[in-house]
């Protein structure tokens, strides 16, 4: 089958910079993205996307009103659609039997209810979310169960492997595609169609096709791997600090490995983002649902890993503060989990921020994209009340406002715009010492010290 309909369910940052991408490179396809939450739509249609990505405005400009279309109207869309791409959001259970570790997967069972109700030709449906493993089946289930017509319907899993911030690029030039489907001669018609649909930008040869489960679990596993990697060298970036060594040249000594390779080893206050952590708690899940907790035990350390590097971070701050941190104004720059996203979901500095709030100190937060309603909203989300985010938290438009009069300045996110700030202004403006707890090793340490900082950076004591 040649799709020439193609319709997204869930608009978030994986929804909507997809499917634009789908639309500009595919003119052939009318894509048309729906959600239920209408100020994301109205968002979309607007000049101000709800998703920030370097790139993603020119390439939804391109294609909406041509052949990209955002709409709260679902169940039409679903209707015109051959196929369908679920990008609902799958968060982590917090309730009942796995709550802290199985995924929830309630949005995408009533994705799965809502096709097959208005449903009555037929389809194609692609798990795009990040789901456990064998949830395919589940969707098939509903969908058969629920079958109103003489529509049949194919599931694949199509797994998503860009990060945001390189969001345009990692879709434009992907390492590759993966793409699961049924071992059945119309579970491989259905494959080939999806195939077809990319191959109008992305060579053959990076379009992997496996069978359902493998596909499903290599989301996971991909995950997983970057984010061990990551905790592995935080590991070490203590062992640094303790030892003199710097963990910015061990990273270099051992990337130049060609099979262990440069990237994803920076040292960091921690991981953050939507999936890492939500991905590996599925995989334990997943481990000790089939009966193997050594292999749970293994992946949960990760997770543990991260934890520690986040809480050793503010414990670093209140000990070098002369133990106390209380009334004391901390500059924060950087609230969202990476540079070049707007996105906060799981970023160290919530963690930090709400800790060091607990020891009662004043925080002064920059970031260029994040808003303050979000940075509220996230405290608030960590048990930080009203009464305490207004006592104690600032949000301010510049760095050099949230330095004023601060003890000390700590940066939590790697924007190339900390690289460049006005260090002897900083300096000028903070309490002396002018303490600096750099948690992403961005600030340049020899100019720290050449102008009289007292400087912690990650990974070098
Ligand atoms: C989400 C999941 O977090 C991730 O695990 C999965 O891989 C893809 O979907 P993301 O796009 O980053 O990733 O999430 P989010 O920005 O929250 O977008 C999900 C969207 O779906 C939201 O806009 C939400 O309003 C919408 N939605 C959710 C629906 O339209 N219908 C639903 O039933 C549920
Ligand atoms: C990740 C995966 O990379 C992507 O393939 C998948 O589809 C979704 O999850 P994302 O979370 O957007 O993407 O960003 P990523 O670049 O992987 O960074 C995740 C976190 O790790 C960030 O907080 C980042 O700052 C941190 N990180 C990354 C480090 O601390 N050190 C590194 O060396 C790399």
């Amino acid at each position: 089958m040649k799709v020439s309909n193609v319709c997204c369910l869930g608009a978030g940052y994986v929804g909507g910079p997809t499917m634009a991408m789908i639309a500009a490179k595919s003119p052939g396809i009318q894509v048309t993205v729906c959600d239920f939450n209408q100020a994301r739509i109205d968002a979309w249609n607007s000049d101000t996307l709800p998703v920030y990505e370097p790139g993603l405005k020119e390439v939804v400009e391109s294609a909406r009103g041509k052949n990209l279309h955002f709409t709260t109207e679902i169940k039409p869309a679903i209707a015109a659609a051959d196929l369908i791409f679920v990008c609902v959001g799958t968060p982590t259970k917090s309730y009942g039997i796995g709550a802290g570790r199985a995924a929830d997967l309630r949005y995408i069972e009533s994705a799965a209810r809502l096709i097959a109700e208005v449903s009555d030709s037929d389809k194609i449906i692609v798990e795009k979310s990040t789901i456990p493993v064998k949830t395919a089946s589940a969707i098939q289930t509903i969908l058969s169960a629920n079958n109103t017509s003489e529509a049949t319907f194919q599931v694949l899993s199509n797994p998503e492997f860009l990060a945001e911030g390189t969001a345009v690029s990692d879709m434009e030039n992907p390492d590759r595609i993966l793409i699961g489907g049924e071992q059945t001669p119309e579970g491989q018609a259905a494959l080939e169609s999806l195939v077809e649909v990319y191959a109008n930008w992305v060579p053959r040869d990076r379009i992997i096709t496996t069978n359902l489960w493998s596909s499903e679990l290599s989301k996971l596993v991909a995950n997983a791997f970057l984010a061990q990697r990551i905790s592995s060298i935080n590991s070490i970036s203590a062992l640094c600090e303790a030892t003199g060594a710097d963990v910015d040249e061990v990273s270099r000594a051992i990337g130049y490995d060609s099979r262990i390779g440069p990237k994803f080893l920076k040292a960091s206050v921690g991981f953050g983002g939507s999936c890492f952590q939500k991905d590996i708690l599925n995989l334990v899940y997943l481990c000790e649902s089939f009966g193997l907790p050594e292999a749970a035990d293994y992946w949960r350390s990760v997770v543990t890993m991260n934890d520690w590097q986040k809480s050793r971070f503010v414990e670093k701050i209140v000990r070098t503060l002369f133990n106390t941190v209380s009334g004391k104004r901390i500059a924060i720059l950087g609230f969202a989990f990476k540079k070049d996203t707007n996105d906060t979901r799981e970023s160290a500095a919530i963690n930090v921020c709400r800790d060091l709030i607990a020891e009662n100190a004043q925080v002064i937060i920059y970031d260029p994209r994040v808003p303050r309603e979000t940075i509220h909203r996230d405290l608030l989300e960590v048990g930080v009340s009203q009464e305490v985010i207004e006592q104690n938290v600032k949000v301010v438009a510049d760095p050099y406002q949230a330095v004023e009069g601060a003890h000390a300045l700590a940066t939590l996110t790697e924007w190339d715009e900390f690289r460049a700030l006005d260090l002897p202004r900083i300096y000028d403006l903070m309490l002396k010492p002018a303490f600096v707890f750099d948690g992403r090793a961005i600030l340049p340490a020899e100019a720290l010290s050449k102008y009289g900082f007292k400087a912690f950076v990650i990974g070098k004591g």
